[in-house]
């Protein structure tokens, strides 16, 4: 499975991973059949709003409001906005062919993961069984988090929802023992054997959303936690498979493979996201960085596109 993306467009000098620069459908369409190993997507949950974080940046300035190294003054001002619009009239119109085409690109043996939220997830999930086959569902983890306001007239919602399809059910790749283990939740119910090697996740994940400060956070909206990731990666993948993220954002899936030793192939419309991609996956640990150019695609409708990858 390893070279099959080393056609068309992929050709060129780094096969470790690539981050592209265009409409996810475009770059979809342009992929041979069953030559993705694993697709992470998380599109935008329709908030019907702008996701945006806006960045501070410091100017030197005489009369600046900072004092910084060696008495220096710097004035504060806000930087451009990052970010990506989330607004949709038809959500499931927009997710439809994307999903179909990440359905072809998937191996037999492949496994998407979708990431929702509340709302969006019960219409996407019949969306999902019309195209993939209610057999083909595999999973719905639900990332629970604990962070932000809480509403006094409902519940607070605290999680995400994964959904979890398999190309041809009975033949997925799947590792448990490749999982991180956790710690029991009541120890003492369990022996001490048991305690020490941990247990394996169940479809409930607990994990918090990435620190406000600390080195993992990049600043770009709706960016997920790394360690999210590393589990669905290990879980589902095996070392040098091909994982694909359509809506790749700040690069999380990057990263992830990066450690993991899985090769990647991360898309993004955004500037901003490829940009904060450029610093997260520098290029001296061979990713290429281009741009969506229809003359350097690969095979397309008419051609050898529904040809099976070698
Ligand atoms: C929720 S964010 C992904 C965050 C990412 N998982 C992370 O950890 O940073 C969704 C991303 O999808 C991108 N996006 C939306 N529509 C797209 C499209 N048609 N093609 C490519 N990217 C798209 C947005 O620019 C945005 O960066």
């Amino acid at each position: 499975m390893t070279d099959r993306l080393e056609s068309g467009w992929a050709s060129g000098a780094s096969a470790r991973g690539r981050v592209v620069e265009g409409d996810n459908l475009e770059l979809l369409r342009s992929l041979p059949d069953g030559c993705i190993d694993l697709v992470y997507a998380d599109p935008p949950f329709n908030t019907g709003r702008r996701r945006a974080s806006a960045r501070l940046r410091t100017t030197r300035s005489a009369d600046g409001d900072r004092t910084g190294f060696g008495g220096r003054r710097y004035r504060t001002v806000m930087g451009e906005t990052r970010g990506f619009d989330d607004r949709f009239d038809d959500y499931a119109g927009f997710l439809e062919p994307r999903i179909s085409e990440i359905r072809r690109v998937l191996a037999p043996h492949g496994s998407l993961y979708l990431h929702l939220d509340f709302r969006e997830a019960h219409a996407t999930k019949l969306l999902l069984d019309h195209i993939f086959g209610p057999e083909a569902f595999l999973n719905e983890i639900v990332w629970a988090y604990d962070y932000g306001g809480r509403p006094k007239d409902r519940w607070p919602a605290k999680h995400d929802t994964i959904l979890v399809y398999v190309r041809e059910p009975g033949r997925h790749f799947f590792d448990a023992e490749a999982v991180e283990r956790i710690p029991y939740m009541a120890p003492g119910l369990v022996s001490a054997e048991k305690v020490a090697r941990g247990k394996l996740p169940t479809d409930v994940w607990w994990h918090t959303i990435v620190p406000t400060a600390g080195n993992e956070r990049t600043g770009y909206p709706a960016q997920k936690p790394l360690g999210i990731l590393r589990r669905i990666v290990s879980a589902s993948s095996a070392p040098g498979a091909w994982v694909l993220d359509p809506f790749a954002g700040s690069g999380t899936t990057g990263v992830a493979c990066l450690e993991l030793g899985r090769r990647f192939l991360l898309v993004d419309e955004s500037p901003a996201a490829i940009e904060v991609m450029r610093t997260r996956l520098p290029e001296e640990h061979g990713i290429a960085f281009e741009r969506l150019n229809p003359s350097t695609l690969g095979p397309r409708e008419g051609s050898d596109r529904n040809r099976r990858p070698g």
